[in-house]
């Protein structure tokens, strides 16, 4: 059965539904494999980019989304508590696509009534064949790590690469990673996606995938602006209950912190669609005033900032078009911190309110640069700036640690060497 993505959505949608009436079929399904002599998947079916994505409520659900270089036959998805037998059993769903004229066999199952603060597992399942189990944590409301990646875009994806799985293998408690948006060069280019999931194996099995969308998303093979269709198409992120911005933006609850991520792309959009600014910030002061958790993060693509840049006298220090039109209502609502990306440096600005340091307001912290894309000696120091990663630059990482009472944020260079630490505590609610 091929699906269209509005039917595809929909089904999503009805498995919730259903799911929520305590209907939802396949549910109680037992599956025993040495009964049916199964294979391994990723062999002669050539399963490829299995991959969690973070959803609304991560500690009562899930998103596993996958390719293949043909048809499944029945495609499913068992899940099970680790070290127990019995299993359960989702339908996945086909979304077919072509895009970059080549036709991806992509596939997507969504678990949910899971446990909070749970170790499960999981494995896709064909007509024939199963696959290697892979570990699922559902998150409680105790402390957690994750990981933060600045822009991927590359030629070359190696680097990016060994930057992400060594920042893996020494953080192997985090329990979700973000990709701060262009995660790829060209949106449109397949083979940059592929290098970028490629790169990802081993991690994006294992815990989930928080994607944030960049202006590189919205490229054609000819650098002109078109809509991401292939990052909409490859990440299911949370429903907003927009019309024309479906996954464009969103948020998601993890332990005690409220995550909203944000899409700094209005103007590469409007020419296709009008309106993707107005809309977001209407329904971002809604999003975060309907949230109770103690913190309020924002991910967003592009700077708040605006940097001088050498050989430019032109340019000038100040705030950027994004920061003209977020940074009031981040101070308005509260935020916590705000992580943007964009100019491929890592600066600390430490918290800013009104264009001036002040501990009110939120923390600005620029994430970077982890992939091949660096801009030696381009940047200026802004007067806001309180670190700045050694220039010139290489690649970096970050990892954040949240309690209720404390966030710690570490940044490293692709070594692992520590090179800017900063904590938040709230003793408040
Ligand atoms: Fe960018």
């Amino acid at each position: 059965m091929t699906m269209n993505r509005r039917n595809f959505l929909r089904f999503l949608a009805g498995g919730v539904f259903l799911l929520g009436g305590g209907v939802f079929f396949g549910k109680g399904t037992w599956y025993r494999q040495a009964a049916n002599g199964m294979r391994e998947l990723a062999g002669d079916l050539d399963v490829q980019y299995l991959r969690q994505i973070i959803t609304a409520a991560p500690s009562s659900s899930r998103i596993l989304m996958w390719q293949s270089a043909n048809p499944l036959s029945r495609p499913n998805v068992e899940y099970r508590r680790q070290g127990q037998e019995e299993t359960t059993t989702v339908s996945a769903n086909e979304d077919f696509f072509t895009d970059d004229g080549v036709t991806n066999h992509q596939y997507a199952a969504m678990l949910t009534g899971l446990s909070p603060a749970t170790a499960y597992e999981y494995r896709l399942v064909s007509e024939r064949s199963a696959g290697a189990w892979h570990p699922l944590h559902t998150p409680g409301e105790d402390s957690f790590r994750c990981l933060i990646f600045p822009d991927s875009q590359s030629s070359d994806y190696s680097d990016w690469e060994r930057v992400a799985q060594e920042a893996a293998a020494r953080n192997p408690e985090a329990e979700f990673f973000i990709n701060m948006g262009d995660i790829v060069d060209n949106g449109e280019d397949h083979t940059q996606w592929q290098a970028w999931f490629h790169a990802m194996e081993g991690i994006m099995e294992r815990i989930p995938f928080v994607p944030v969308m960049g202006n590189h998303e919205t490229y054609d093979k000819n650098w002109n602006v078109r809509l991401p269709e292939a990052y909409l198409r490859y990440f299911v992120v949370p429903e907003n209950g927009s019309r024309d911005f479906a996954r464009y933006y969103y948020s998601f609850d993890y332990g005690a912190v409220h995550f909203v991520v944000l899409n700094s792309q209005w103007d590469e959009t409007e020419d296709f669609k009008h309106g993707l600014l107005a809309e977001q910030m209407g329904w971002l002061r809604e999003d975060v005033r309907q949230s109770s958790k103690k913190w309020k993060i924002v991910l967003i693509h592009k700077d708040v900032l605006q940097y001088r840049i050498h050989n430019r006298p032109e340019r000038q220090e100040g705030i950027s078009e994004v920061g003209k039109e977020c940074m009031p209502v981040f101070e308005e609502l509260g935020i916590d911190i705000v992580f943007t990306a964009h100019l491929h440096t890592y600066r600390n600005r430490g918290h800013i309110r009104g264009m001036r340091h002040d501990s009110g307001g939120p923390l600005y912290i620029l994430t970077g640069v982890a992939g091949n894309v660096r801009y030696p000696g381009l940047w200026i120091d802004h007067a806001l700036d309180e670190v700045v990663a050694p220039q010139p630059e290489v690649d970096n990482y970050l990892t954040m640690e949240v309690t209720t009472e404390r966030i710690i944020i570490k940044c490293f260079l692709p070594d692992g060497q520590e090179i800017d630490r900063v904590e938040l505590t709230k003793t408040e609610a």
